[in-house]
């Protein structure tokens, strides 16, 4: 049996990654401190999978923790990284801190695949790193713009940090750029965790329409689209998910061409903040309230993936749909029960 680390694997991505890993008969070790989670999202990877995979709650932005850690474990045939800190907006307030735990644990983990380059290596990026591509939909090939916050920019520095490693040490990677990660898993078992008030978009619409929170705001409704909001290519966190392994397998298969690979995960459809609320309420029969709003710094007008090379070379297609997706997020936000909007783990 294939032994996999997934790191952050209580965060969103994470779990729902557990999850389609343990379904495929992998044994999978978390690492997670829980900066940006709780300990019982584990309750919920266990009712899903049928078994509760290790977890360790370590900092692996640590040395010491992070180096007992990997000592403990010198046989990973392969590591998901997800761990790091990735609020935009804490982000400019906390650049320090974002750099030294995203880039630090990026740069020991990498130390570990020097003494093991057979070991797979995903490593989570983000659209981000094209902020306003000149072209769309986004392909792999779009050029790398200045990132617009120091979260952005450990995405592409880490992204710099692999590459150098893998040309310099011989061990293989795969980066894979999420555009917008919504929905939960159709048990409502697993789902997000926004700590505080969401700064995401569905999170805040499902904590709305829960009555958790007030009117939703539509920052801005004069960008150059079809309805004046801002666009974006939201993708299903199971699609999502299922990419991870596909992207993990093709490495650990021999199938890559390159020692460092990139992949866009999208579904290639880009909607306007209007269609989602418009999809949310067919999906659900409840009505949002909103109102416009100004522009949010730093956003962009539109970003939308293009999928052919992970059609074509990854052999992976995203195929929920953005009314799945609403349905999913808000079974997910139901099971959160309502008292508490930073969530104990769904599925009652
Ligand atoms: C989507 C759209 C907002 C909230 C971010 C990160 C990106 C990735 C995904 C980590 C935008 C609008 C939002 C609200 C709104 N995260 N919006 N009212 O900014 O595209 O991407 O999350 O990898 O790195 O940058 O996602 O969900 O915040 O916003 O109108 O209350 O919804 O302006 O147009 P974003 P988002």
């Amino acid at each position: 049996m294939k032994k996999v680390l997934v790191t952050g694997g209580l965060g969103f991505i994470g779990s729902h990654t557990a999850v389609e890993l343990l379904a495929k008969g992998y044994e999978v070790v978390l690492a997670d401190n829980l900066a940006n989670t709780r300990p019982d999202v584990l309750d919920g990877i266990e009712r899903i999978a049928g078994k509760r995979p290790e977890w360790v709650n370590v900092d692996l932005a640590d040395q010491q923790q992070c180096g007992e850690f990997l000592a403990a474990h010198p046989d990973f045939d392969g590591i998901i990284h997800f761990a790091a800190f990735k609020a935009v907006g804490e982000s400019v307030d906390k650049p320090l801190d974002y750099y030294q735990n995203n880039l630090g644990s990026l740069c020991l983990l990498l130390q570990y695949l020097r003494g093991r380059p057979e070991c797979a290596f995903i490593f989570s990026s983000s659209c981000t790193v094209y902020g306003q591509a000149d072209e769309l939909p986004v392909s792999e090939g779009a050029p790398v713009k200045p990132a617009e916050s120091p979260y952005g920019n450990t995405k592409q520095i880490g992204e710099e940090i692999i590459r150098d490693g893998v040309a310099a040490h011989g061990f293989k990677a795969i980066a894979l750029r999420y555009f917008n990660p919504i929905g939960a898993h159709p048990t409502a078992a697993i789902g997000e965790l926004p700590l505080g008030v969401p700064q995401n978009l569905v999170p805040f619409i499902t904590q709305s329409a829960a009555g958790l929170r007030g009117a939703l705001k539509v920052f801005g409704n004069d960008y150059p689209t079809s309805d004046g909001t801002a666009v974006r290519d939201y993708i299903h966190v199971v699609d999502l998910a299922q990419a991870h392994i596909v992207a993990m397998e093709r490495m650990i298969d021999g199938r890559t061409a390159e020692d460092f690979e990139v992949f866009n995960l999208g579904t290639g459809q880009g909607s306007t903040v209007l269609e989602v609320i418009k999809a949310f309420e067919r999906a659900t029969e409840q009505k949002i309230d909103w109102d416009f709003a100004p522009r949010r710094a730093g956003d962009v007008i539109a970003a939308y993936a293009d999928t052919k090379r992970a059609a074509e070379v990854l052999g992976w297609r995203a195929s929920r749909s953005l009314e799945e997706a609403m349905g999913d997020a808000w079974r997910w936000q139901q099971s959160l029960g309502e008292s508490d909007s930073s969530g104990a783990t769904g599925g009652k």
